[in-house]
């Protein structure tokens, strides 16, 4: 890719969070959208002519997997697809960017890694919040040592959602649970300042549905460091992270997992708030990355790198299984992924 050239993405699954990317897409610095794959040509179409009128609309994956000019594929569809979705992306030779969470279970997310590796196709889960402005500059500050060693993190994301079965987010069959959806950020913002961890002790509480509803987890990192982590469908919560170390802490304010701020507190000092806020809404940072990478013939982003995103699906797949959630994907085929990639 030429400095000049933008990367050319394709939007596969055109939801709520694909528009909300489409709007902020303005903010890319270089990227476009120039087609929209739905299972439903008329919904391709529609998201097109909101967000990308020059966009290609296909009537099926496939079809937008079949686009030679399509570079990147964007996976916007529930999380128990994503394997599916990705792998055919992957066997099309697409690069990926793959909606948090990776995937439903931790097998799932193994095979797609496998695969993207096996084809030197690049992949990245789209943890948005690992590359907001503030984000960076926290790990920098850590990284200086401005509050000595790092020993547990503390972090809550909950949002009250009324049971409805109707719901993805209440259906296991699409990846439903609050730790798929929230909870993933809890313990990758962990995973991002305590490395990896070693176990996971998990308790909560289940929806009708066999989905997870709310669940508080305790991370083992080694050597006495820890993650106190929470989550929930049944009551919201602030959304605040707070990074211990040895010489002070860092707090994150609401929402951590989008912030344009932090304080740092370290002993003897007034605390000291940086602000850094996103461009945009924030999404354009990620999509950024994945163009850097490609310039640069990275399979795999340094921020968000596969190894990360295969830890952090471990921990969520041992805390469902604690709590007795079911989690599954749906099956990828691997003899013909790309045609059977429409549905
Ligand atoms: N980064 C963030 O801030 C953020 C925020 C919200 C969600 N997300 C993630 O983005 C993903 C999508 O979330 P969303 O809220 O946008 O989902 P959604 O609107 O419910 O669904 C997204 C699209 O997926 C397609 N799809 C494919 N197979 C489907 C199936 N079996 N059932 C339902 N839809 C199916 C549909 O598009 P067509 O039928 O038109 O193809 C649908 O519009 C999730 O993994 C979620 O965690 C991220």
């Amino acid at each position: 890719m030429s400095e000049q050239r933008s990367l050319r993405w394709g939007v596969l699954g055109p939801g709520r969070i694909a528009a909300n990317v489409a709007k902020d897409f303005g903010n890319v610095a270089r990227g476009e959208i120039v087609a929209v794959g739905s299972r439903d040509l008329d919904r391709a179409a529609a998201f097109a002519a909101e967000h990308a009128p020059a966009a290609r609309a296909h009537g099926s994956y496939a079809e937008l997997l079949a686009d030679d000019g399509v570079d990147a594929v964007y996976i916007a569809t529930p999380h128990a697809q994503h394997a599916r979705h990705a792998s055919a992306a992957i066997a099309a030779g697409k690069a990926v960017l793959v909606e948090k969470s990776f995937t439903a279970t931790y097998d799932a997310a193994e095979l797609v890694v496998n695969a993207a590796r096996e084809a030197g196709t690049f992949a990245m889960e789209a943890m948005w919040t690992r590359f907001q402005p503030a984000v960076v500059r926290l790990r920098e500050v850590i990284a200086d040592g401005a509050i000595g060693e790092v020993r547990a993190v503390t972090a809550d994301l909950g949002v009250r959602r009324p049971y409805d079965p109707a719901d993805r987010l209440f259906d296991l069959a699409l990846g439903g649970g609050a730790l798929l959806d929230l909870g993933v950020y809890v313990v990758s913002f962990a995973q991002m300042v305590l490395g990896h961890p070693r176990s996971v002790s998990a308790l909560g509480s289940l929806a009708p549905s066999g989905v997870d509803a709310e669940a508080g987890l305790l991370v083992d990192f080694g050597h006495g460091r820890t993650a106190t982590l929470q989550t929930s469908f049944r009551s919201p919560s602030p959304g605040n992270a707070r990074i211990y170390g040895t010489d002070g802490w860092i707090d994150v304010p609401p929402r951590f997992h989008h912030p344009d701020r932090f304080v740092l507190h370290r002993a003897g000092h007034d605390p000291v708030t940086e602000v850094h806020p996103p461009r945009g809404a924030g999404y354009a940072h990620e999509f950024d990355e994945v163009a850097d990478c490609i310039e640069g013939n990275r399979t795999e982003s340094a921020v968000m790198s596969l190894a990360d995103t295969l830890v952090v699906q471990r921990v969520l797949q041992d805390a469902a299984d604690q709590l007795g959630v079911a989690l599954r994907d749906e099956p990828v085929d691997p003899i013909d992924p790309l045609t059977k990639a429409h549905r």
